[in-house]
């Protein structure tokens, strides 16, 4: 199982985190005690390279961190980052510096032990960083004190305060601290921080009036041109521009990219208020910076006698203001040296030479001094309020020392040497330390203490320091013995004391191979670090750090708030010889090693991948120097001496307990036993491995690696095992859940639709109940009884009726109505009728119309009157019953123009005889015309035709009577047609004699021919009989027909 967990940094690093050993292959180990190959500084290196090519920038050796510059953002030191690391044990988690913070913190607070994180590393290495990400970790984590909470913010804005100060762009490194800073944190009895104080160490102070090429002064100049207000500037007679100030621009470098002086400006003035600086304060301290700018920029000239004048007036009249000092005393002061010869003070003008040393003398002491007084100023605001408290006996001190690494430089001066020496002295309490703890662990653990080989770099830290035969003593000497000293002197003494030491050469003890590559006025330390040449030039100067006195008097006379505290009259008839520089560093230097040794240390060392301050750049030659000279490799001697792992009992159980059945899962007996019972179940041989009072030593990285292989292959089982247990808890949780849930929401809708139901069957048996009462008392009047009944009744037979019409006109059934509403439905049939008609008129052909038309007629004739009317409804009237051919052209002729409406076959009976013949019957627009084969028999023009006589019975005969007054006419004509009703109807139609067919019972008399009758007697029969009676009648027996 690849046990990785990985975070996406905004800047898009990948930050990876491996865990425990798991990943080793491709991220090395994050322990070198576990490196196989623990001798080997190539398999150090390549473990770090591995590491560094990740972004794992962190690797232990045992207790210690070792930390690698990434030179970027890695997005590390996030509020999670810390949460991560808060409480839980140093090496379950990758390393972290907040894994050092937390555990460091942790025995702060659980033993009340006062802890030190020592951080050292070259200049660049990230010492300052690191000191200010453990500040940061212990102000967001630390609960907050009762009172004063705002300790914490002084605590870190001390931080840019300092580096303004303190802090310079070098070759190295663009914000390197030019001086050593411890500074203590201290923690009330709940661990919350409650106070601090700062120790500084030997301000780089030579930096002020000289830069080397490529770097630039202490930030806060910078800071205060580019970023100051233009009316502070001008009062403190400032310009803007770098370039104008001799002090800033030795370095030929005030501007630089990678700095924002404007923003960092920003920051340190926000910084000044936090920690108790009043506006006066500020304003003071920063015409202490002008002052030195202004310093800098005094010219001399020399007057007949080569004596020094002050020729930049203006220069002069700015520092008179700004330092508060007499104008005329601080011009003599700088061209002028008191000199107190047999009691007697007398003045000796400066040459040139010694006006600008005097000058720049002035200058680095006003900026030292300022300094010094600043860190007591911070100290001042950051001590605990609670000082005099009872509580103040508990409190705890965590200690963080961030010092300036050992430098080695193209030139390497004074400082050098007290700084490369500074780094002796603590290589020497890291070993003697480290080595200490090893050793006491193992008596602890009783187990034997193999002794190991290391280098004591003890025998360098002598060469400098010791008394009367140290580097410094000398140096002390030549400084003090009256007579001309000088810094060849100095070497010359130095060679003379020291010798045949083993560590130090200079030309004349050199050989004559190494004598090339030395200097006559140089001399080389063997450092444990590697060899650096300092150059002597300027030795004792520094270290004598001497102020002309008048200087020092002016400066005691001034009024300045913070120039009177640094230059104390005291100083003046103090008749001792202060402590030289080198003996003071010395000093401080013990007194911090005292310090340092009273507190439980824990160690950061921080290494530089690369000098071009470039991310991703490992140069494997600058490593190997440093991991060298930080002594990493004698530290992992010392600790894999004899075992290269080693675990409480509880942690290492706690950590393999899956391997064994018998302490999985737990373990009910000592640890110890657990452990031994584990480890003989795990096969380790007796040689592998020791038992300590509390924890178990492991010899070989492979027996823990082996270990840690074997239970990667049970947590793999172990993990599917837990995981389909907890799939299967999960899942029914969540079966559980989802049935609860349905269960509810049955019930739920259970009890709607039960309420429902109960609801509509109230209203039911309400209903019903109503509608019984109004049925019983329907016929009374409309009462609130009956009125529910009665509307229903209403309304259903209206809804009814809808679905019951009549579907067409000869429909004749309609739903009887309560009787309430007949009236109303009476009207309602009537208008569906009606509407059933218009419907059906609107909808009939023209050819139909005529049709029922002619029905109608018929049926106004002849209904109820004649009886074979009936037989003549389902049949249809035909337009004609002849077609044109079937009809005489010589009649057709005959007719002319007159158009025929109607022509049908029939029988005329002789007005005499009553001989039956057969003719044809046509109607025109004006008369009927009876035709006899190609002859008009007979025309009778409409307005002849008096009337038409038919029998009520079923035969089919009819008379058309003509008028008699008309002789040309032969009397009425009796035929016979098959389709009597409708030749009937079409000549009333035609003729428009409607009103003048006469239905007769019996018989019909019809004038026969100039004044004679004739009679038709018409009698029912059983079959159609027309003959001639004996009484001269024409006798017809009609069938009678069913329907009569
Ligand atoms: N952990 C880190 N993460 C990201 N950048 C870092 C880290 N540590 C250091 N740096 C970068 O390296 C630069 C130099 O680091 P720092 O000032 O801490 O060095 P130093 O060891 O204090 O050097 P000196 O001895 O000169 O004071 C920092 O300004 C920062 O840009
Ligand atoms: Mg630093």
């Amino acid at each position: 199982m690849r046990y990785r967990a990985s975070a996406l940094g905004s800047d898009g690093v990948r930050v990876t985190m491996e865990s425990a050993l798991t990943a080793r292959d491709r991220v090395g180990v994050q322990d070198f005690v576990l490196l196989e190959n623990f001798t080997s500084e190539a398999a150090f290196i390549e473990n770090l390279r591995r590491r560094f090519r990740e972004n794992l920038i962190y690797t232990y050796i045992g207790p210690v961190l070792v930390s690698v510059n990434p030179y970027r953002d890695l997005q590390i030191y996030s509020r999670q980052h810390m949460e991560r690391y808060r409480g839980v044990s140093f090496y379950e988690v990758p390393p972290h510096l907040f894994a050092v913070a937390d555990t460091v913190y942790r025995a702060l607070r659980t033993e009340r032990r006062d802890q030190a994180v020592m951080i050292s590393g070259e200049s660049g290495a990230g010492k300052t960083e690191a000191t200010k990400r453990l500040l940061q970790f212990y102000a967001e984590t630390c609960p907050a004190p009762e009172r004063g909470g705002a300790v914490r913010d002084r605590l870190l804005q001390s931080n840019p305060v300092l580096e303004a100060f303190g802090n310079a762009k070098t070759l190295r490194n663009d914000n390197s601290s030019r001086f050593g800073k411890y500074m203590d944190v201290q923690f009330d009895f709940k661990g919350a921080p409650v106070g601090g104080h700062i120790l500084s160490y030997l301000l780089e102070k030579s930096r002020v009036v000289h830069q080397n090429h490529g770097e630039r002064n202490f930030h806060i100049f910078y800071q205060l041109l580019e970023g100051g207000e233009e009316e502070l500037l001008r009062r403190l007679g400032l310009e803007r521009n770098p370039q104008s100030y001799l002090y800033l621009v030795k370095g030929q470098c005030a501007k630089v990219s990678s700095i924002n002086d404007k923003s960092d400006w920003k920051v340190v003035r926000k910084a000044l208020t936090v920690i108790d600086f009043t506006e006066d304060e500020v304003e003071d301290l920063l015409s202490i910076v002008a002052s030195v700018l202004h310093l800098g920029n005094i010219h001399f000239a020399a007057d007949e006698e080569s004596n020094a004048q002050v020729t930049t007036e203006n220069q002069l009249k700015y520092l008179t203001r700004l330092l508060s000092v007499e104008g005329s005393t601080l011009r003599e002061a700088l061209t002028h040296r008191k000199i107190i010869a047999k009691g007697e003070e007398l003045l000796s003008p400066l040459n040139l030479e010694q006006a600008a040393y005097a000058r720049d003398a002035l200058a680095k002491a006003v900026y030292s001094r300022t300094f010094t007084w600043l860190v007591e100023k911070i100290n001042r605001s950051l001590a605990s309020k609670d000082a005099e408290s009872p509580s103040w006996r508990s409190t705890t001190v965590l200690g963080l020392l961030d010092i300036y690494g050992f430098e080695v430089f193209q030139h390497n001066s004074f400082e050098q040497f007290c700084i490369n020496y500074c780094n002796e002295k603590l290589q020497q309490l890291f070993i003697e330390l480290t080595l200490k703890s090893e050793q006491e662990e193992y008596e602890a653990e009783g187990i034997a203490w193999e002794p190991v080989q290391y280098f004591n770099n003890k025998i360098i830290c002598d060469l400098v320091e010791e008394k009367f035969k140290g580097i410094i003593s000398i140096l002390d000497e030549e400084c003090l013995r009256p007579g001309e000293a000088t810094d060849l002197t100095f070497l010359e003494k130095l060679e003379d004391t020291v010798k045949h030491h083993p560590h130090l050469l200079t030309h004349k003890l050199a050989d004559q191979r190494t004598r090339k590559s030395l200097g006559r006025g140089e001399f080389r330390l063997l450092h444990y670090a590697g060899e650096v040449t300092y150059s002597v030039t300027g030795f004792l100067d520094k270290n004598n750090d001497l102020l002309f006195r008048n200087l020092k008097e002016t400066m005691c006379s001034s009024e300045s708030p913070i120039m009177s505290q640094c230059f104390d009259r005291s100083e003046l008839s103090d008749k001792k010889r202060p402590e030289t520089v080198a003996t003071q560093f010395k000093m401080s230097l013990l007194q911090l090693v005292e310090i340092l040794k009273s507190k439980e240390p824990a160690y950061v060392r921080c290494i530089k991948p690369n000098d071009a301050k470039q991310p991703g750049r490992f140069d494997e030659v600058l490593i190997r120097h440093q991991v060298k000279y930080l002594g990493l490799m004698e530290n992992l001697r010392v600790r894999r001496a004899g075992f290269a792992y080693r675990r409480k009992y509880e942690v290492f159980l706690q950590r393999y307990k899956s391997l064994c059945p018998e302490t999985w899962p737990t373990w009910a007996g000592r640890p110890q036993d657990g452990v031994a019972v584990l480890v003989r179940h795990l096969g380790y041989k007796p040689e592998e491995y020791k038992m300590g009072r509390t924890k178990i030593f492991i010899r070989f990285p492979k027996t823990l690696f082996a270990t840690e292989d074997a239970l990667e292959v049970r947590r793999q089982s172990l993990a599917t095992k837990i995981q389909a247990a907890w799939r299967g808890f999960h899942w029914r949780q969540k079966f559980l859940r989802v049935k609860r849930s349905a269960i509810c929401i049955q019930s739920w809708w259970r009890g709607t639709l039960g309420r429902r139901k109960a609801a509509k069957r109230k209203w039911a048996a309400q209903t019903i109940r109503r509608l019984i009462r109004g049925f019983i008392l329907r016929h009374a009047p409309r009462c609130p009884e009956n009125a529910f009944f009665l509307d229903h009744v209403r309304t259903s037979f209206l809804l009814n009726l809808r679905r019951q019409l009549p579907r067409n006109v000869l429909d004749t059934s309609w739903p009887t109505p309560p009787p309430a509403l007949r009236e109303a439905s009476e009207l309602l049939r009537e208008l569906c009728v009606k509407n059933m008609v218009w419907k059906y008129c609107r909808s009939i052909s023209p050819e139909w119309k005529q049709q029922l038309q002619q029905k109608a007629v018929a049926s106004e004739i002849f209904k109820g009157k004649k009886d074979n009317y009936p037989q003549s409804v389902p049949r249809l009237f035909i337009s004609t019953r002849l077609g044109t051919d079937e009809i005489s052209p010589k009649v057709l002729q005959a007719l002319g123009s007159e158009p025929i409406q109607y022509a049908v076959p029939v029988v005329k009976y002789d007005r005499k005889g009553y001989k039956p013949r057969s003719r044809q019957l046509l109607l025109t627009p004006n008369a009927v015309v009876i035709v006899e084969d190609a002859k008009v028999k007979q025309r009778i023009d409409y307005a002849n035709l008096t009337g038409i006589s038919v029998s009520s019975l079923s035969d089919s005969l009819f008379v058309l009577h003509v008028q008699r007054e008309d002789n040309k006419q032969k009397g009425d004509v009796v035929l016979q047609s098959d389709h009597v009703i409708e030749t009937l109807t079409k000549v009333a139609l035609s003729a428009d004699r409607v009103n003048n067919i006469n239905i007769n019972q019996g018989s019909i008399t019809f004038a026969g021919g100039p004044g004679r009758d004739g009679v038709i007697d018409f009698t029912p029969g059983s079959e159609l009989l027309i003959t001639k009676a004996k009484n001269g009648h024409l006798a017809v027996v009609a069938p009678r027909l069913n329907s009569r």
